[in-house]
């Protein structure tokens, strides 16, 4: 057997997905341990979307790394990820950055977009490199796609590109809501100067701002609220408005904000 057949040998998380359809590609993964970080296959058997619908599943890829004093799974071929990344991987063109590679997956797909001529993806773990080039996550996409995709190391906070970005899409987070995200998305952008952004759980976070300026929880994001909030962020953040993005964004907030009335204050 050669190495690269080796090397794609494990588990499609793709076939595990259940009733769940998505036209987005999977790379096989093996389990194993890089470092702090560890890739194991789990049995599932249901699990909720990002857009809070559940779905019959029988299993999944996680990622499980260091978090604060303790572990976290950080990522998962699960429903909630793959919904919560597509609006980018879709809106992706251009020069795309990528902050954060996790499993690979966000940045594989964004080069698989015709629109994206090249990714440039920034990880600061080099363990979490090492986990990618051992299963050659990036050697199983068609080579226009892989050839597209440079991995830098470094930290996505402080990096500065060296000529344009068109896109910019940022999952460098273990959980959806984060005080500092919205301090975090600026930093990057004051360094990358994006002609857009997409960041994991920007929804969440634009509901927060909702929650902030209304003082309390709304039932719903009325017509022009959305957009207004964004552009007060002052980013170019990619946004669906006016396309029942706003009742998807109400509806994915039931399940994946704090339950505490004034959360959205927290800084
Ligand atoms: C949630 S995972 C990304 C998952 C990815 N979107 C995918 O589809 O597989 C977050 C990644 O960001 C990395 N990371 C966290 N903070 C970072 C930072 N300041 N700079 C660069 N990478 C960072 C973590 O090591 C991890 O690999």
């Amino acid at each position: 057997m050669s190495d690269s057949a080796e090397m794609i040998e494990g588990v499609d998380p793709g076939q595990m997905l259940g009733d769940f359809a998505t036209p987005l590609w999977f790379p096989r993964f093996r389990e194993g341990v890089w470092g702090p970080w560890s890739l194991r296959v789990i049995a599932m058997s249901g699990a909720r979307g990002y857009w809070g619908r559940t779905y019959n599943l029988h299993g999944t890829v996680i990622l499980m790394g260091p978090f604060e004093k303790d572990a976290a799974a950080w990522m998962s071929i699960v429903p909630m990820e793959i919904e919560s990344q597509e609006i980018g991987i879709a809106a992706a063109h251009g020069h795309t950055v990528v902050l954060g590679l996790g499993m690979g997956w966000c940045a594989a797909n964004v080069a698989l977009n015709p629109a994206v001529t090249r990714v440039t993806v920034v990880e600061r773990d080099p363990d979490i490199i090492a986990l990618i080039e051992t299963l050659g996550v990036f050697g199983q996409l068609p080579e226009a796609a892989r050839a597209k995709i440079a991995v830098v190391q470094d930290d996505a906070l402080t990096w500065r590109p060296d000529g344009a970005v068109d896109s910019l899409q940022a999952d460098i987070w273990a959980k959806f809501v984060e005080p500092r995200k919205w301090d975090d998305v600026r930093r990057m952008q004051d360094n990358i100067d994006a002609g857009s952004i997409y960041f994991w759980g920007q929804e969440m976070e634009l509901w927060r701002l909702a929650c902030r300026s209304r003082g309390a929880l709304p039932e719903r994001l009325e017509e022009g609220e959305l957009a207004a909030l964004v552009a007060q962020t002052g980013l170019p953040l990619i946004s669906q408005s006016g396309s029942g993005y706003e009742d998807r964004i109400a509806e994915a907030s039931r399940w994946w904000t704090p339950k505490e009335d004034g959360w959205w204050d927290a800084r």
